[in-house]
Protein backbone atom coordinates (compact mmCIF):
# COMPACT_ATOMS: atom_id res chain seq x y z
CA UNK A 1 0.00 0.00 0.00
CA UNK A 2 1.35 3.76 -0.79
CA UNK A 3 1.82 6.09 2.23
CA UNK A 4 -1.02 7.98 0.93
CA UNK A 5 -3.64 4.94 0.55
CA UNK A 6 -2.74 3.76 3.65
CA UNK A 7 -2.91 6.84 5.51
CA UNK A 8 -6.06 7.19 3.94
CA UNK A 9 -7.28 3.85 4.87
CA UNK A 10 -6.35 4.74 8.19
CA UNK A 11 -8.17 7.61 8.38
CA UNK A 12 -11.48 6.10 7.08
CA UNK A 13 -10.57 2.42 9.15
CA UNK A 14 -13.41 2.62 11.71
CA UNK A 15 -16.25 3.11 8.94
CA UNK A 16 -18.87 1.20 10.92
CA UNK A 17 -20.72 -1.36 8.93
CA UNK A 18 -23.62 0.34 8.16
CA UNK A 19 -22.17 3.40 6.93
CA UNK A 20 -20.94 0.99 4.06
CA UNK A 21 -23.53 -1.80 4.02
CA UNK A 22 -25.55 -0.12 0.96
CA UNK A 23 -22.89 0.88 -1.98
CA UNK A 24 -24.31 2.85 -4.38
CA UNK A 25 -23.30 5.85 -6.98
CA UNK A 26 -24.37 8.64 -4.43
CA UNK A 27 -23.21 6.83 -1.42
CA UNK A 28 -19.41 5.96 -3.62
CA UNK A 29 -18.54 9.98 -3.30
CA UNK A 30 -19.30 10.38 0.43
CA UNK A 31 -16.86 9.86 2.70
CA UNK A 32 -17.34 7.17 5.69
CA UNK A 33 -17.78 8.52 9.22
CA UNK A 34 -15.10 9.66 11.35
CA UNK A 35 -12.86 7.15 13.15
CA UNK A 36 -10.36 5.74 15.21
CA UNK A 37 -7.51 4.65 13.00
CA UNK A 38 -5.94 2.87 15.86
CA UNK A 39 -8.24 0.91 16.79
CA UNK A 40 -8.50 -0.50 13.20
CA UNK A 41 -4.98 -0.97 13.03
CA UNK A 42 -5.32 -2.94 16.24
CA UNK A 43 -8.44 -5.20 14.76
CA UNK A 44 -7.16 -5.89 11.23
CA UNK A 45 -4.21 -4.01 10.72
CA UNK A 46 -3.95 -1.91 7.38
CA UNK A 47 -0.52 -3.91 6.98
CA UNK A 48 -1.78 -7.38 7.80
CA UNK A 49 -4.58 -10.02 7.94
CA UNK A 50 -4.97 -11.99 11.37
CA UNK A 51 -6.80 -14.83 11.62
CA UNK A 52 -7.55 -14.21 15.08
CA UNK A 53 -9.15 -10.99 14.60
CA UNK A 54 -11.16 -11.55 11.57
CA UNK A 55 -15.18 -11.06 11.50
CA UNK A 56 -17.16 -13.93 11.42
CA UNK A 57 -18.62 -13.22 8.13
CA UNK A 58 -17.21 -11.93 4.82
CA UNK A 59 -19.68 -9.33 4.89
CA UNK A 60 -18.33 -7.58 7.89
CA UNK A 61 -14.69 -7.88 6.39
CA UNK A 62 -16.03 -6.42 3.03
CA UNK A 63 -17.80 -3.59 4.51
CA UNK A 64 -14.62 -2.36 6.19
CA UNK A 65 -12.13 -3.15 3.55
CA UNK A 66 -15.15 -1.31 1.51
CA UNK A 67 -15.02 1.84 3.21
CA UNK A 68 -11.79 2.20 3.18
CA UNK A 69 -11.46 2.09 -0.45
CA UNK A 70 -14.07 4.64 -0.67
CA UNK A 71 -12.24 6.82 1.60
CA UNK A 72 -8.88 6.00 -0.55
CA UNK A 73 -11.13 7.04 -3.36
CA UNK A 74 -12.05 10.35 -2.00
CA UNK A 75 -8.31 11.39 -1.53
CA UNK A 76 -7.82 10.64 -5.49
CA UNK A 77 -5.80 7.82 -4.38
CA UNK A 78 -8.07 4.44 -6.54
CA UNK A 79 -10.89 5.72 -9.05
CA UNK A 80 -14.27 4.15 -9.13
CA UNK A 81 -13.84 1.97 -5.74
CA UNK A 82 -17.26 -0.32 -6.51
CA UNK A 83 -15.86 -1.04 -10.25
CA UNK A 84 -15.70 -5.25 -9.92
CA UNK A 85 -14.95 -7.51 -12.99
CA UNK A 86 -17.44 -10.21 -13.29
CA UNK A 87 -16.35 -13.27 -14.98
CA UNK A 88 -19.16 -15.62 -16.53
CA UNK A 89 -18.60 -18.83 -18.42
CA UNK A 90 -20.81 -19.77 -21.47
CA UNK A 91 -22.67 -22.90 -22.53
CA UNK A 92 -20.03 -23.75 -23.94
CA UNK A 93 -17.09 -23.58 -21.13
CA UNK A 94 -15.72 -20.37 -22.80
CA UNK A 95 -15.29 -17.66 -20.04
CA UNK A 96 -15.23 -13.79 -20.44
CA UNK A 97 -14.82 -10.90 -17.76
CA UNK A 98 -16.16 -7.61 -17.86
CA UNK A 99 -15.95 -4.33 -15.37
CA UNK A 100 -19.48 -3.61 -13.96
CA UNK A 101 -20.41 -1.10 -10.76
CA UNK A 102 -21.35 -2.63 -7.34
CA UNK A 103 -24.87 -1.33 -6.43
CA UNK A 104 -25.78 -3.16 -3.23
CA UNK A 105 -24.42 -5.80 -0.80
CA UNK A 106 -25.61 -7.18 1.94
CA UNK A 107 -25.57 -10.60 3.52
CA UNK A 108 -27.75 -12.07 0.35
CA UNK A 109 -24.70 -10.98 -1.29
CA UNK A 110 -23.47 -8.33 -4.15
CA UNK A 111 -25.72 -6.68 -6.49
CA UNK A 112 -25.50 -5.18 -9.88
CA UNK A 113 -27.53 -4.32 -12.83
CA UNK A 114 -26.96 -4.87 -16.46
CA UNK A 115 -29.14 -5.55 -19.73
CA UNK A 116 -31.06 -9.19 -19.42
CA UNK A 117 -30.03 -9.85 -23.05
CA UNK A 118 -26.35 -9.12 -23.07
CA UNK A 119 -23.48 -11.80 -23.25
CA UNK A 120 -23.06 -11.85 -19.72
CA UNK A 121 -26.97 -12.33 -18.74
CA UNK A 122 -27.22 -14.90 -21.57
CA UNK A 123 -24.23 -16.40 -19.92
CA UNK A 124 -25.61 -16.55 -16.31
CA UNK A 125 -29.18 -18.10 -17.88
CA UNK A 126 -27.12 -21.23 -19.10
CA UNK A 127 -24.62 -21.41 -16.50
CA UNK A 128 -25.12 -19.51 -12.93
CA UNK A 129 -21.04 -19.84 -11.71
CA UNK A 130 -19.69 -16.49 -11.37
CA UNK A 131 -16.43 -15.03 -10.04
CA UNK A 132 -16.19 -11.13 -9.07
CA UNK A 133 -12.86 -9.21 -8.59
CA UNK A 134 -12.33 -6.04 -6.70
CA UNK A 135 -9.14 -4.17 -8.07
CA UNK A 136 -7.95 -1.91 -5.74
CA UNK A 137 -4.35 -1.94 -6.64
CA UNK A 138 -3.65 1.18 -5.08
CA UNK A 139 -4.31 0.04 -2.09
CA UNK A 140 -2.15 -3.22 -2.38
CA UNK A 141 -5.95 -5.07 -2.09
CA UNK A 142 -8.14 -7.97 -4.40
CA UNK A 143 -11.16 -8.87 -3.17
CA UNK A 144 -12.32 -12.33 -5.14
CA UNK A 145 -15.56 -13.56 -4.77
CA UNK A 146 -16.87 -16.86 -6.23
CA UNK A 147 -20.23 -17.74 -5.98
CA UNK A 148 -23.55 -18.59 -8.32
CA UNK A 149 -25.71 -15.47 -9.62
CA UNK A 150 -29.34 -14.53 -9.66
CA UNK A 151 -32.06 -12.20 -10.93
CA UNK A 152 -33.32 -9.68 -8.17
CA UNK A 153 -36.81 -8.99 -7.34
CA UNK A 154 -38.42 -7.04 -10.04
CA UNK A 155 -39.73 -4.43 -7.22
CA UNK A 156 -35.81 -4.37 -6.19
CA UNK A 157 -34.46 -3.59 -10.14
CA UNK A 158 -37.55 -1.12 -10.69
CA UNK A 159 -36.63 0.68 -7.32
CA UNK A 160 -33.17 1.05 -8.39
CA UNK A 161 -33.84 2.48 -11.57
CA UNK A 162 -36.27 5.11 -10.25
CA UNK A 163 -32.55 6.72 -9.26
CA UNK A 164 -30.66 6.66 -11.78
CA UNK A 165 -30.06 9.95 -13.82
CA UNK A 166 -32.56 10.64 -17.15
CA UNK A 167 -30.08 9.96 -19.46
CA UNK A 168 -29.13 7.02 -18.26
CA UNK A 169 -32.58 5.27 -17.85
CA UNK A 170 -32.89 6.27 -21.49
CA UNK A 171 -29.52 4.60 -22.58
CA UNK A 172 -30.53 1.34 -20.63
CA UNK A 173 -33.11 1.61 -23.41
CA UNK A 174 -31.40 2.75 -25.92
CA UNK A 175 -28.32 0.18 -25.67
CA UNK A 176 -29.56 -3.35 -27.34
CA UNK A 177 -26.62 -4.17 -25.12
CA UNK A 178 -23.90 -6.55 -26.94
CA UNK A 179 -25.42 -6.80 -29.66
CA UNK A 180 -23.63 -5.48 -33.17
CA UNK A 181 -24.75 -2.33 -34.56
CA UNK A 182 -23.78 -0.57 -38.09
CA UNK A 183 -22.56 2.36 -36.86
CA UNK A 184 -22.87 5.15 -33.83
CA UNK A 185 -25.53 6.65 -35.37
CA UNK A 186 -28.24 4.40 -35.07
CA UNK A 187 -27.33 4.10 -31.18
CA UNK A 188 -27.14 8.47 -31.35
CA UNK A 189 -30.36 8.28 -33.14
CA UNK A 190 -32.22 5.75 -31.08
CA UNK A 191 -31.26 7.96 -28.22
CA UNK A 192 -32.54 11.17 -29.59
CA UNK A 193 -35.91 9.04 -30.20
CA UNK A 194 -36.37 8.01 -27.14
CA UNK A 195 -35.51 11.65 -25.43
CA UNK A 196 -38.24 13.06 -27.92
CA UNK A 197 -40.46 10.81 -26.35
CA UNK A 198 -39.33 11.16 -22.97
CA UNK A 199 -37.97 14.41 -22.12
CA UNK A 200 -36.24 16.01 -18.92
CA UNK A 201 -38.53 15.27 -15.86
CA UNK A 202 -40.82 12.62 -17.35
CA UNK A 203 -41.03 9.23 -16.04
CA UNK A 204 -39.15 6.28 -17.73
CA UNK A 205 -39.95 2.75 -17.24
CA UNK A 206 -37.92 0.43 -16.43
CA UNK A 207 -37.22 -1.49 -19.45
CA UNK A 208 -38.00 -4.79 -18.96
CA UNK A 209 -35.14 -6.49 -20.53
CA UNK A 210 -32.93 -4.64 -17.72
CA UNK A 211 -32.43 -5.37 -14.17
CA UNK A 212 -29.86 -6.68 -11.31
CA UNK A 213 -28.19 -9.73 -10.15
CA UNK A 214 -27.67 -11.00 -7.09
CA UNK A 215 -23.91 -12.83 -6.67
CA UNK A 216 -24.51 -15.18 -3.47
CA UNK A 217 -20.90 -15.53 -2.54
CA UNK A 218 -19.64 -19.47 -1.97
CA UNK A 219 -15.96 -18.01 -1.41
CA UNK A 220 -14.52 -14.40 -0.38
CA UNK A 221 -11.06 -14.12 -0.61
CA UNK A 222 -9.21 -10.95 0.72
CA UNK A 223 -5.95 -10.43 -0.68
CA UNK A 224 -3.00 -8.14 0.90
CA UNK A 225 -0.18 -6.95 -0.56
CA UNK A 226 3.06 -7.71 1.93
CA UNK A 227 6.32 -7.52 1.89
CA UNK A 228 8.95 -9.95 -0.60
CA UNK A 229 5.92 -11.26 -2.13
CA UNK A 230 4.72 -12.85 1.19
CA UNK A 231 1.43 -11.49 0.88
CA UNK A 232 -1.65 -12.13 2.91
CA UNK A 233 -4.80 -14.67 1.77
CA UNK A 234 -7.27 -15.57 4.11
CA UNK A 235 -10.53 -17.10 2.22
CA UNK A 236 -13.74 -17.65 3.60
CA UNK A 237 -15.57 -20.41 2.49
CA UNK A 238 -19.15 -20.68 3.45
CA UNK A 239 -21.00 -24.08 5.01
CA UNK A 240 -24.28 -24.40 4.41
CA UNK A 241 -27.08 -24.84 7.32
CA UNK A 242 -28.49 -28.12 7.52
CA UNK A 243 -31.59 -28.64 5.13
CA UNK A 244 -33.60 -29.72 8.79
CA UNK A 245 -32.33 -25.81 9.59
CA UNK A 246 -32.42 -24.13 5.78
CA UNK A 247 -33.58 -20.83 7.50
CA UNK A 248 -30.15 -20.63 9.54
CA UNK A 249 -27.58 -18.16 8.36
CA UNK A 250 -24.88 -20.24 6.46
CA UNK A 251 -21.75 -20.58 8.61
CA UNK A 252 -18.05 -19.27 7.37
CA UNK A 253 -14.33 -21.08 8.07
CA UNK A 254 -11.47 -19.30 7.01
CA UNK A 255 -8.71 -20.63 5.54
CA UNK A 256 -4.77 -19.19 4.79
CA UNK A 257 -3.50 -19.57 1.29
CA UNK A 258 -0.36 -19.41 0.13
CA UNK A 259 0.59 -15.91 -1.93
C1 LIG B 1 -16.07 1.35 -14.94
C2 LIG B 1 -17.10 0.58 -15.73
C3 LIG B 1 -18.34 0.36 -15.16
C4 LIG B 1 -19.30 -0.37 -15.87
N1 LIG B 1 -20.50 -0.63 -15.24
C5 LIG B 1 -21.41 -1.40 -15.88
C6 LIG B 1 -22.60 -1.81 -15.20
O1 LIG B 1 -22.84 -1.50 -14.01
N2 LIG B 1 -23.49 -2.58 -15.89
C7 LIG B 1 -23.26 -2.98 -17.18
O2 LIG B 1 -24.10 -3.67 -17.75
N3 LIG B 1 -22.13 -2.62 -17.84
C8 LIG B 1 -21.20 -1.86 -17.22
N4 LIG B 1 -20.03 -1.52 -17.86
C9 LIG B 1 -19.83 -2.02 -19.25
C10 LIG B 1 -19.39 -3.48 -19.21
O3 LIG B 1 -18.01 -3.56 -18.88
C11 LIG B 1 -19.64 -4.24 -20.53
O4 LIG B 1 -19.07 -3.55 -21.61
C12 LIG B 1 -21.13 -4.43 -20.79
O5 LIG B 1 -21.84 -4.76 -19.61
C13 LIG B 1 -21.34 -5.53 -21.82
O6 LIG B 1 -20.76 -6.73 -21.34
P1 LIG B 1 -21.10 -8.15 -21.99
O7 LIG B 1 -21.24 -7.94 -23.47
O8 LIG B 1 -19.94 -9.04 -21.65
O9 LIG B 1 -22.39 -8.62 -21.37
C14 LIG B 1 -19.04 -0.82 -17.18
C15 LIG B 1 -17.78 -0.59 -17.75
C16 LIG B 1 -16.83 0.10 -17.02
C17 LIG B 1 -15.46 0.29 -17.64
Amino acid sequence: MTDRAAASASASASASSSAAAAPSASSASSAPSASDPAAIRAHYGVDGLVETELPATPLELFTLWFAQALAAAEAGVLHEPNAMVVSTVDAAGRPSSRTVLLKGIDERGFVFFTNYESRKARDLAANPNVALLFPWHPMARQVMVTGTAERVAREETVAYFRTRPHGSQLGAWASAQSSVIATRDELDQAYADLEARYPEGEQVPAPPHWGGFRVEPQSVEFWQGRANRLHDRLRYVRTDPDAADAAAAPSWTVERLSP
